[in-house]
């Protein structure tokens, strides 16, 4: 936080100096160049003379100084004002008596005060910092920070009420003593290092100003404190550090607060049960309790992190309920088994157990359910010297480190890069002879929309030079501009260390945006683009809209980078979804409605056959060279006919085994042909037999011997016997 504020100012110092060389060209020259009206100018050396600071009360010194003290900012009508003061006064220096001990500060546009007291330094009077940081004359005020500030007895009753606060940082204040919070207007509140505070209290005051409170405390007695509900409505961040052997209990009925960091004896009771806003839990040290304890009472927790707690105990049964919980840190905290761990959830991106003293066999499978993809998953258990086993090969895509452990057996891709540890680390040694065996996954792999994804295994970690590594040792993404060509060969120093060479081709379709023209009298398509590989093999096939399911190949005759022609064979007028395709890719675009004004030529059925079993159709005539959709063959319109060959002049179908030969209609049939959402019939195509009636007298005549001789056999195949002559007319009876 102290590191990326300074950054920023030594930037934005940067960018002043930068402004001010500028106007320093432009300003007469002179003693006069930063002037600053005398009311700022005067409070600026009463603080100075206050504070005892020994910066310059020049402001063509101050303004200027670097490293940054005090920043001046010009304002338009030739005068600058004081914006920052940022002031380290290592030791008090006295420049004389105070001209008045009560002044009128005006500070018009001071939106940071930054100041910082060597321990011990002497004041030159008991008025408290605070005290004089009134409304009136710190109009914009916005950062307040005061460290080891002795002049601190008490934060004023409604301090930054009237105020545009947003952080009020007092750090060490020797004299504070007690504090109550919910009496400070300020978005931000840190109250840090306080080893001497010993009453603190969140009050009983309205307060939505304070979003995030940090609160660190001495005191040798044990504390109860409540925040009750209302007093602090718009808390999220919670943080509270209990120095010295007293003990912190807070009962908490906070509903707001999301982030809760807990450091040495203190115990946060959640009293108010909509624990699913917490998503950050951070707990140091011996002592630092959240209840519940259980994390999955915590259904959105993202992070939770515990150190420095002494032999810490798995706390989890379950991470069925924690869906959204990426960092699981526990670290220095004793744990000695991970035999209860249970099953991680698939939102973890990273389990860090480092410096723990965990025993036995690494359990492996509770990373069985964590996805390979997208995949940053960090493990880190270095420092277990006594945890024993082996890492399976998908701990290859993850960041592992399991350096200064018992862990004898690793995969391969640990082994490539074991001369240097950059993105793993392992204290297993080298196998003898050992050699690294990269591969890729495709012989093949296409640049499309200017990258290609390059896939395989032991490709390292890290992929410092011309390609970006997605998943580590199988998955990295290498960018490439649009260039017409064969396949290439392109070669990488694969995780900074070996050189390997791929195949790739460019494989990127790219429409212009009304790419689309249809010429009807040739039934000519032609397609823009924007990029197109004309040297690799593509594709043109459209699927109408208004008969879905249909595809019509669309044949190349001109293809250039820019353009593709192509005929089509017979079309119905509609709108078409044009697919694009490649070996790689294919786009797909719908055409405006095209008007067809072609001669249609087929199907056309000249003559059909029926098999000897009447089963199986041959239908002769043009059916077209499309093979993409199936045709659709009926006997009058009904009786579905399956098709099982069709090429341009013929079309074998089988007539549905459910109605055999001898159940088929007697008579003429016609047959009906769709091809292509075309369709014909043809009338009287087929004949079917009547019924072979001779055959049944033939039959009855065979079998019982013309009615043994006693009648005749029937066209139905019936004996009709002479007469008082039964059963096919072989016995006699008189009666
Ligand atoms: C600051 O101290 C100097 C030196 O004693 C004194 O001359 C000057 O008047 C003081 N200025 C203010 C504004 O107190
Ligand atoms: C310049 O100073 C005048 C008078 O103090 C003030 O009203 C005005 O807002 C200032 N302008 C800027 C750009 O700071
Ligand atoms: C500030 O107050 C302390 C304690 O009351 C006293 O000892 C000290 O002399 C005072 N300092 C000044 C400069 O008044
Ligand atoms: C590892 O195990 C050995 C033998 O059980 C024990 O003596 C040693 O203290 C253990 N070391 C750690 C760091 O747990
Ligand atoms: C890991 O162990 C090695 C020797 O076993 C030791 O030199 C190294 O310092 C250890 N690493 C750490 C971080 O303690
Ligand atoms: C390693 O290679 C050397 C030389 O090729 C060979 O003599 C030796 O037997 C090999 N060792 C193993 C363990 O394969
Ligand atoms: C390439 O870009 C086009 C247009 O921006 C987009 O529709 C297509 O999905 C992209 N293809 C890939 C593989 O990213
Ligand atoms: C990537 O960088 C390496 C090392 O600079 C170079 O040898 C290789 O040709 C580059 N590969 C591609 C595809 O640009
Ligand atoms: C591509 O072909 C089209 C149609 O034949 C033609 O108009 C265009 O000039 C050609 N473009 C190139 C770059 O050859
Ligand atoms: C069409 O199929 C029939 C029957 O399978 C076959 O006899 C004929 O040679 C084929 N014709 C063509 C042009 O492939
Ligand atoms: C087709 O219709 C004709 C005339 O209605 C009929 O005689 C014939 O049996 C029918 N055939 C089939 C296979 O349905």
């Amino acid at each position: 936080m102290m590191k990326a504020t300074f950054n920023c100012t030594t930037l934005g110092m940067m960018l002043v100096m930068t402004f001010m060389l500028l106007l320093l060209s432009f300003a007469p020259s002179g003693s006069s160049a930063y002037e600053i009206d005398t009311p700022e100018l005067n409070s600026v050396i009463w603080f100075l003379n206050q504070t005892g600071s020994s910066v310059s009360r020049d402001p063509n010194v101050f303004c200027t100084t670097i490293p940054e003290t005090i920043r001046c900012v010009y304002n338009i009508s030739g005068r600058y004002h004081v914006s920052a003061m940022i002031l380290y006064i290592s030791s008090y220096v006295s420049s004389g008596p105070a001209v008045t001990s009560n002044p009128t500060l005006f500070f018009p546009r001071l939106t940071d005060m930054v100041i910082t007291f060597a321990s011990n330094t002497h004041h030159s009077t008991n008025v408290s910092t605070l005290d004089l940081i009134q409304p009136s004359s710190f109009p914009v005020i916005n950062i307040i920070s005061l460290s080891n500030d002795g002049t601190i007895y008490q934060v004023p009753p409604n301090f930054g009420a009237s105020m545009q606060l947003t952080t009020l940082t007092i750090i060490n204040a020797a004299n504070l003593k007690s504090a109550t919070v919910s009496s400070i207007f300020a978005t931000r509140v840190n109250i840090l290092n306080q080893f001497y505070l010993n009453v603190f209290l969140f009050g009983s005051t309205l307060n939505t100003k304070i979003a995030s409170l940090s609160v660190e405390m001495g005191a040798s007695q044990d504390l109860i404190l409540t925040l009750d509900s209302s007093s602090l409505p718009s808390l999220k961040y919670l943080s509270l550090t209990k120095y010295d052997t007293g003990s912190l209990t807070v009962n908490c009925f906070s509903s707001t607060i999301n982030t809760i960091l807990l450091s040495g004896p203190t115990t946060l009771n959640l009293r108010t049960p909509n624990f699913d806003q917490i998503f950050d839990v951070y707990l140091n040290g011996i002592g630092a309790t959240l209840t519940p304890t259980e994390i999955s009472s915590y259904p959105n927790l993202k992070t939770y992190r515990v150190l420095n707690a002494a032999s810490y105990n798995i706390p989890f049964t379950s991470f069925q309920s924690n869906t959204k919980l990426q960092d699981l840190l526990i670290l220095d905290s004793g744990i000695t088994s991970l035999q209860n761990m249970p099953q991680l959830p698939k939102s973890l991106k990273s389990l860090i157990l480092m410096r723990n003293n965990i025993q036995g066999q690494l359990p492996l499978d509770i990373f069985e359910k964590i996805p390979l993809e997208p995949n940053t998953f960090t493990f880190d258990i270095t420092l277990n010297q006594n945890l024993s086993g082996s890492i399976s090969k998908n701990f290859c895509n993850y960041f592992t480190y399991i350096a200064n452990t018992s862990i004898t057996s690793v995969p391969d891709c640990f082994h490539c890069y074991n001369d240097y540890q950059v993105g793993f680390s392992s204290s297993v040694p080298l196998p003898p002879n050992f050699s690294c065996d990269i591969r890729f996954n495709a012989l093949v792999f296409p640049i499309i929309n200017g990258s290609t994804i390059v896939e395989g295994s032991n490709f390292g970690w890290v992929a410092p030079q011309n390609y970006t590594m997605l998943v580590p040792n199988s998955k990295f993404l290498y960018h490439k501009a649009p260039a017409v060509g064969t396949y290439q060969k392109a070669g990488f120093v694969i995780g900074t260390k070996y050189y390997k060479e791929v195949n790739l081709i460019e494989s990127t379709i790219y429409f212009v945006l009304n790419p689309f023209s249809f010429d009807a009298s040739s039934n000519r398509l032609t397609i823009s683009f924007n990029f197109i590989n004309n040297q690799a093999i593509h594709t043109v096939v459209l699927m109408s809209r208004t008969v879905p399911q249909m595809y019509y190949p669309c044949q190349l005759n001109v293809f250039n980078d820019s353009t593709i022609e192509c005929t089509l064979d017979q079309l119905k007028s509609g709108t078409y979804e044009v697919t694009v395709s490649n070996e790689f890719n294919q786009m797909k675009m719908d055409t405006p409605s095209i008007t067809a004004t072609n001669q249609v030529t087929y199907p056309l059925v000249t003559s059909a056959q029926l098999s000897e079993s009447s089963l199986q159709l041959t239908l002769y005539g043009g059916f077209g060279v499309n093979q993409l959709n199936s045709p659709t063959v009926t006997l009058n319109n009904t009786l579905a006919c399956q098709v099982t060959s069709k090429n341009q002049t013929t079309i074998i179908c089988t007539i549905s085994s459910s109605s055999s030969s001898s159940q088929l209609p007697p008579g003429q049939a016609s047959v009906q042909v769709q091809v292509d959402g075309f369709n014909t019939n043809l009338n009287n195509a087929i004949s079917i037999a009547f019924p072979p009636s001779i055959d049944l007298k033939q039959k009855c005549i065979e079998d019982t011997l013309n009615c043994y001789g006693h009648g005749q056999c029937s066209d139905q195949g019936i004996c009709l016997c002479d007469q008082n002559y039964y059963d096919n007319c072989r016995y006699f009876s008189m009666y």
